[in-house]
């Protein structure tokens, strides 16, 4: 293929400044430091691990697929590409559903709702309404026990001006229900993957507990590696998961780069600590790079 069919690789460089979704390990504050060091050209653009979008959105791909194995999350998404505007429909409802009798009650009653049958109308406030916005998932069923948050959730006419920028954003872009490796295997010579996977050790909990393993992750990047595919990922680099520092046996020679980057302190450590924040519990996010 010529170089030409790299030309304009993003729909914009302008920085995102508004969040979407709040979820656990959301990029939006280090987007613009990550994206500074992908490739300035590349075909496709593949997020296997989108989470709430974070680094896809910044990046505004002119081709891209964003993935995620959470079934209600990506279901999200996917509602997100047929039309955005149901979401500010789904927003509005529950919201004013909250307005209309103690925030509490009314929150634990969506909250119930959604454990009775996962659905992503009610996963989006959840979201943006839980504490901390971790939204948490129970092990052993999967149950999201994540209470309400101190603060008032946004005004849907607010949520519905975020969702307009992000569909500009996204409009060239596909979002499907995936497990990593089905999304990696899709990329060929060319494309650019940014992963983000769950934390090695203190993130199983969350995200309704899929299977995740690190080296079949490194198997896969290896793969695809080997078909010219450029591969950004990234680890936690210095955080401490409960007592232990995180080692992670990452293969000789798969990547060329390692690089740092300063993700501030860890929501999850804050959420465990009921809001008080620690200032030792500082993460350095380790950005690998094939290229
Ligand atoms: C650290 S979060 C990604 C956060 C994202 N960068 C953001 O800014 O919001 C990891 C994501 O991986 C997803 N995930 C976990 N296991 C997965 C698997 N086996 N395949 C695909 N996605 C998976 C989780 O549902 C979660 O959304």
């Amino acid at each position: 293929m010529s170089s030409n069919n790299f030309y304009g690789s993003r729909l914009t460089t302008e920085p995102l400044k508004v969040q979407l979704l709040k979820w656990v390990g959301n990029k939006q504050r280090f987007a613009a430091e990550i994206i500074s060091h992908f490739p300035k050209k590349f075909h496709t653009f593949y997020e296997p691990f989108m989470g709430s979008g974070a680094i896809i959105a910044s990046l505004a791909p002119r081709h891209g697929v964003g993935a995620d194995g959470f079934q209600p999350l990506a279901q999200l998404w996917k509602q997100f590409e047929n039309n955005h505007l149901s979401l500010a429909k789904w927003y509005q409802e529950r919201w004013s559903f909250c307005q209309k009798g103690e925030a509490k009650t009314q929150y634990e009653q969506i909250k119930a709702r959604y454990n009775k049958n996962p659905n992503p109308a009610d996963l989006l406030f959840l979201s943006r309404s839980c504490y901390g916005g971790v939204v948490r998932f129970r092990k052993t069923d999967g149950y999201m026990s994540t209470p309400i948050g101190p603060h008032k959730p946004i005004h849907p006419d607010s949520f519905t001006k975020r969702l307009d920028v992000w569909k500009q954003r996204l409009s060239s872009c596909k979002f499907v229900h995936a497990d990593f490796r089905e999304t990696i295997d899709l990329a060929d010579r060319g494309d650019l993957v940014y992963c983000d996977p769950p934390y090695a050790d203190s993130q199983k909990i969350l995200y309704g507990a899929q299977t995740f393993s690190l080296d079949e992750l490194f198997d896969c990047i290896n793969r695809s590696k080997k078909r010219g595919v450029k591969i950004v990922l990234s680890l936690d680099g210095s955080k401490k998961s409960g007592k232990h520092q995180c080692r992670l046996n990452i293969p000789k020679s798969l990547f060329k780069r390692q690089l740092s980057i300063n993700c501030g302190r860890s929501m999850l450590k804050r959420f465990q600590m009921h809001g008080l924040s620690l200032e030792k519990e500082v993460v350095a996010d380790r950005l690998l790079l094939t290229y």
